[in-house]
């Protein structure tokens, strides 16, 4: 029904949360799944369970902070499919301090991995989806980009950063028939959002304030992320460029 299969979909950091839950939500739908993550391990593990289903997913070890991981696995793509259709990039870290806490150490890392890695993964996949004259890319920004919470200063940073590249990149990439989009995931059930509450200093406290923020009064399920991603992919979304979805149980709405 959403016109996928077959499709070949590259999702970065799929070995787990949201971007785990939507290989399977591609997967379901008939696309050929690539499970791309810096823990091999896991990507093997999903890829396995995937076509274990009987559906059709292929694993590679990818590090979205280095170019030469990214060219590479572009290129395994390329030799074994010949095409890139969608492009979900996902991949992050997350590093909880205060401003005058975290270290240029960290700072760093969270911009190699969430705002570098977006650059790097849309950039490769980019050169390929050009030739074709087709493809969707949908990058996980986060409502961080738009709304914060204390402690998360660096973190939104780079949602932010990835909120404002992903503008300019529908830009470059219209005349080629790609369309870019971000999904802005709310607090969704996974170990990024686990950590969060874990990490702070009344975890108990810090996720009854999290759960009371939330008009729908719940976390959204990796699930109901992906099926969003699944729209922007879509031929539903086809004049939809430039621009996010958040789901969020409404957050945003608050202002
Ligand atoms: N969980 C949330 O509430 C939430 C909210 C808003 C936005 N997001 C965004 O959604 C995306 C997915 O988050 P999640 O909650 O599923 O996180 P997660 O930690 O559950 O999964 C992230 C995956 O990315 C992989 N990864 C980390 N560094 C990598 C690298 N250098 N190269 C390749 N893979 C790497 C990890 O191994 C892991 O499998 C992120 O971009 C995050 O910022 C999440």
């Amino acid at each position: 029904m959403w016109g996928v299969k077959d499709k070949v979909v590259i999702i970065t950091g799929a070995g787990n949360g949201i971007g785990r839950a939507t290989a399977d939500v591609f997967a379901a739908e008939g696309a050929v799944v690539v499970v791309a993550d810096v823990d091999g391990a896991a990507a093997e593990k999903a890829a396995g369970e995937i076509t274990a289903a009987g559906r059709k997913a292929f694993a590679v070890q990818c590090d979205v902070s280095q170019s030469s991981s990214v060219q590479k696995m572009v290129e395994a793509v390329v030799a074994r499919y010949q095409r890139i259709d969608i492009l979900h990039a996902n991949a992050a870290v997350q590093i909880n301090k205060e401003a005058t806490e975290i270290t240029e150490q960290e700072w760093d890392l969270l911009h190699s991995v969430n705002l570098k890695g977006v650059f790097l993964t849309c950039k490769y996949v980019a050169l390929v989806m050009r030739r074709q004259k087709k493809g969707a890319i949908i990058i996980s920004s986060s409502g961080h980009a738009l709304v914060t919470y204390p402690n998360c200063s660096a973190y939104a940073a780079t949602k932010g950063g990835e909120l404002a590249y992903m503008r300019g990149l529908a830009l470059d990439l219209a005349k080629d028939g790609i369309r870019v989009n971000c999904i802005i995931p709310g607090a969704t059930d996974t170990r990024l959002v686990r950590g969060y509450i874990e990490d702070s200093a009344n975890p108990e406290e810090t996720r009854r304030k999290l759960l009371d923020s939330i008009p729908l009064k719940r976390l959204a399920t990796p699930e109901e992320v992906g099926r969003g991603v699944l729209f922007l992919a879509s031929e539903f979304a086809g004049y939809i460029t430039g621009t996010s979805l958040a789901v969020d149980g409404g957050i945003l709405a608050q202002g």
